[in-house]
C-alpha cells in the first residue's frame, strides 16, 4: 500500500475525507492497566498517518502510552510517519518552573519525535515554547479559531465583542475575528495566590462597550473551566445581551457543560480534538485541508 491511515474514528472520518485506506486500532487493556493496541492489519507503506483522539473516560498518560506503542510499531511498516495528535498532552508545561521539574512537553515531543516524521497537532498551547522550539522535525500547529468562528456566522459584526479571558489570548481573538468582523478585547486577569481572588484589568469603556452586546469569550483549553466561568461572571456585570463561548480543547469534556450553564450561555462552541458530546465544530475537515496544503500527503 502506498498511502494508509491508522486510527480510530477520527482516522476513519479523515481516510473518507481524503479518499485512502484506512486501518482501524483495536484497543486492548490488561486488568493491570498495561495496553496493547493491534493494527487491524498489517502492511508495508510508503506513507502511514496515524490519529487517535483521547477518548472521554480514557487516562491521558493512557492515551499517550497507546500512541507512543503505536507509533513505534508503525516505524516497522512504514517509510514515513505522520503523526497527528488532535490535543497534545502536557504542552502547559512548557516550563521548569520550580527546581527538579521534568521539562514535560519537551521529553514528550522527544518520544513522539524517536518514531515520526512529521507531527502534526491543533491549536498547540504556546504560552511559553513555541511548537518548533519542542520538535527537531518538521511541525505543524493547525489554528482552528477560524472554523470556531464559522459556527456565529448569524451574529451580527456590530454587536459582537470577541473576548479573551488573558493577554496569551490575543492571539486567539485576531485568529477568530481574521473573517468575523467584531469588536475585539483582550483583558488582563490577576490571580492573589495566597487567596486564590481573582481580579480582571479591564481596558477603558468596558460598559459602554458590552451593554446589549453578543459576547464571545474565546480560549484555547477548557480544563476545570475557571478560566472562562470567572471572565462571563466579572463580564456580565457590563449587562452584555448575551454570553458564548468558543474554545478549541475542551478537556473535561462534558462534565464542564454543567458549570457553564450558571451564565446561561447563548451558544457553547467546541471541536472534537478530544472526545466529548457537545462538540460542533469537527476537526478532520481543517486537518485533511492543512495535509493538501502544505503538500505534506
Ligand atoms: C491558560 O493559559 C489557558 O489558555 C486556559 O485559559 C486554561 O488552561 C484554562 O484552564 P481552566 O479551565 O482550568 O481555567
Amino acid at each position: 500500500m502506498d498511502k494508509v491511515i491508522i486510527g480510530d474514528n477520527l482516522g476513519k472520518a479523515l481516510s473518507q475525507e481524503l479518499n485512502l485506506p484506512f486501518i482501524s486500532v483495536v484497543d486492548r487493556v490488561f486488568a493491570d492497566g498495561e495496553l496493547q493496541p493491534r493494527l487491524e492489519k498489517e502492511g508495508k507503506f510508503a506513507q502511514a498517518i496515524l490519529i487517535i483522539q483521547k477518548k472521554q473516560k480514557e487516562d491521558i498518560n493512557a492515551y499517550l502510552i497507546k500512541y507512543l506503542l503505536l507509533l513505534r510499531k508503525i516505524k516497522d511498516l512504514s517509510e514515513q510517519t505522520i503523526a497527528i495528535m488532535p490535543y497534545f498532552p502536557y504542552a502547559r508545561q512548557d516550563d521548569v518552573f520550580q527546581e527538579g521539574e521534568p521539562l514535560s512537553s519537551l521529553y514528550i515531543a522527544e518520544l513522539i519525535e524517536k518514531n515520526a516524521d512529521i507531527f502534526i497537532t491543533c491549536n498547540m498551547h504556546e504560552h511559553r515554547k513555541k511548537i518548533g522550539d519542542l520538535f527537531k522535525i518538521p511541525v505543524y500547529n493547525v489554528f482552528v479559531f477560524k472554523d470556531l468562528a464559522e459556527r456565529f456566522k448569524d451574529y451580527s459584526s456590530v454587536d459582537s465583542v470577541v473576548i479573551g479571558p488573558d493577554e496569551e489570548a490575543k492571539l486567539f481573538v485576531d485568529d477568530f475575528c481574521e473573517d468575523f468582523l467584531a469588536t475585539k478585547i483582550v483583558i488582563r486577569k490577576n490571580r492573589d495566590f495566597k487567596t486564590g481572588k481573582v481580579s480582571f484589568i479591564y481596558p477603558e469603556n468596558m460598559a459602554e462597550r458590552l451593554k446589549g452586546k453578543d459576547v464571545i469569550i474565546v480560549d484555547d483549553i477548557i480544563s476545570t473551566g475557571n478560566t472562562i466561568l470567572e471572565t462571563a461572571l466579572a463580564i456580565k456585570e457590563f449587562e452584555p445581551r448575551t454570553i458564548s463561548f468558543a474554545i478549541v480543547h475542551s478537556i473535561f469534556g462534558d462534565v464542564v457543560m454543567d458549570q457553564l450553564a450558571v451564565v446561561n450561555p447563548k451558544r457553547i462552541v467546541f471541536t472534537n480534538t478530544l472526545e466529548n458530546s457537545h462538540y460542533t465544530v469537527d476537526i478532520v475537515k481543517p486537518i485533511a485541508r492543512n495535509l493538501l496544503e502544505k503538500k505534506i500527503i
